[in-house]
């Protein structure tokens, strides 16, 4: 199993080209099943998440051809995908690729709306809390679907006709549940509204697709979104949006390990309550015509108090590598999460690097140290993971973190990326 072996103690200098987002492309692929048309799809990352997202959706029909060329002449590796849905092959998902990642259940969503019925597994994906799918239960059901679950699966069956336009309300903000809203709704009959909707950038992105294919979705990017259904959907072209993920993931590693680095082509707006974060913790970002600049001072850490929520709050995908970067603060910060229940594996490896971390309910008390000390650690889940990375880049000597299929599924070309700005990274193959 490969592991990821870091010297740290170098600044960061250079370059970081941002790859297209992993969570707007995985709801995108799977729009592709709503149409007979192709739909292309620019700027896929190239990640374990995308690759198996392809089987997935070649099981149910979907006829991928990948145009080969790099669309940058540098380490971006991002690929033009065309994805073509003559007709659905298959109606299930099966819990042999549904249960290796979350995001797989939501073809839920487009099976539904153009074949009229489903049977998906009950999903898997990143150990961080029970996620249970109860919201995507509800949200069908307002659609007239009849949800059944039996033996680990959901049967979703629309009415004789098709699914009929509905309102719902969620009790809870989810992204994936808004992403399978919208996807239904917009072949269902009549006009659908939906309220308490996530307002992720990736909703968005994904409502811009649809529209594009022809759906008429309005209000996405804030908490009501009205749907008014369409008889069929055709091909479109669409590019996926930067990783605002990724972006705030290189940022911090630069306030932490100090040193001046660009993040070329990503969008501040995307992620400015994370990125306000760390220029709190000291760092200088500053927009560029290409992206960001962040220039970080190291040793000069501010602790910074964040709380997770949904956007436009503070992303629990950065939550870990803001950690990360407070085990070095001058001072106590804490760290809230609301979104998971279990989200805060990493904190007994970054113990093992010599942060000192405890635990009450669902915040973290840090107490900033001068020096972190590199030691073997173990990836838990895809954010912790690089967490774990970056605090090696910060910390003296070596780190070796194990189990790095994790970061495989959500960080593109991440040594690449790190070496090519002086860190000392490598992958060991055993
Ligand atoms: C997406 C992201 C993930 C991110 C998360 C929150 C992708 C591929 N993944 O995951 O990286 O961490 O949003 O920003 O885009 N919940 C229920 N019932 C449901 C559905 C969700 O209780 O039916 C709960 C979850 O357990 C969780 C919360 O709602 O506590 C938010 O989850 P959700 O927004 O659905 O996360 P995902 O869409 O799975």
């Amino acid at each position: 199993m490969d592991r990821i072996r870091i010297v740290g103690g170098n600044e960061l200098n250079g370059v970081i080209p941002i790859s297209g987002a992993k969570n707007a492309a995985l709801p995108l692929m799977i729009a592709s099943l709503l149409t007979s048309d192709t739909l292309t799809l620019e700027n896929v990352p190239h990640l374990a998440d995308v690759e198996l997202l392809l089987r997935i959706l070649g099981n149910h029909g979907v006829d991928v051809s990948v145009n080969g060329r790099r669309e940058r002449q540098d380490e971006g590796y991002s690929r033009t995908i065309h994805f073509t849905c003559r007709t659905i092959v298959d109606t299930t998902a099966p819990y042999e690729l549904v249960s290796k990642m979350r995001a797989s259940f939501w073809v839920i969503g487009p099976l539904l709306a153009r074949e009229g019925r489903a049977r998906v597994s009950l999903p898997g994906g990143c150990a961080i809390g029970t996620r249970p799918v109860d919201l995507f239960i509800e949200g069908l059901t307002a659609l007239g679907a009849t949800m059944e679950i039996d033996g680990g699966y959901i049967n979703a069956t629309a009415p004789k006709g098709g699914l009929i336009g509905g309102t719902y309300t969620f009790p809870k903000v989810s992204v994936g549940a808004t992403h399978v809203m919208l996807m239904a709704a917009s072949l269902a009959r009549g006009t659908t509204v939906i309220n308490n909707a996530a307002r992720e950038p990736e909703v968005v992105d994904l409502a811009n697709c649809l529209n594009a294919m022809g759906a008429k979705i309005s209000g996405a990017g804030t908490s009501t979104i009205t749907i008014e259904g369409v008889h069929s959907l055709s091909g479109a072209r669409h590019r996926v949006l930067p990783d605002r993920i990724e972006t705030g993931t290189y940022a911090m590693a630069v306030a932490m390990t100090g040193g001046d680095v660009t993040l070329e082509g990503t969008d501040f707006a995307l992620l400015d309550t994370a990125l306000e974060a760390v220029r709190r913790a000291g760092a200088e970002i500053t927009v560029t015509p290409s992206g960001l600049r962040v220039v970080g001072h190291g040793n000069a850490i501010r602790p910074v108090d964040v709380v997770t929520e949904p956007y436009p709050g503070f992303p629990t995908d950065l939550q870990a590598q803001f950690m990360g970067l407070m085990t070095r603060a001058n001072g106590v910060s804490h760290v809230t999460e609301t979104i998971f229940e279990n989200r805060f594996m990493h904190v007994q490896e970054l113990a093992r690097l010599g942060a000192r971390i405890t635990l009450s309910g669902q915040t973290a008390r840090i107490e900033g140290v001068s020096r972190l000390r590199g030691a073997p650690v173990m990836a838990t889940d895809l954010r912790a993971s690089v967490s774990l990375v970056i605090a090696g880049l910060a910390a003296e000597g070596e780190t070796t973190v194990s189990r790095v299929y994790h970061l495989d599924r959500g960080f593109e070309r991440l040594e690449e990326k790190l070496t090519r700005c002086g860190a000392v990274v490598e992958r060991i193959t055993d």
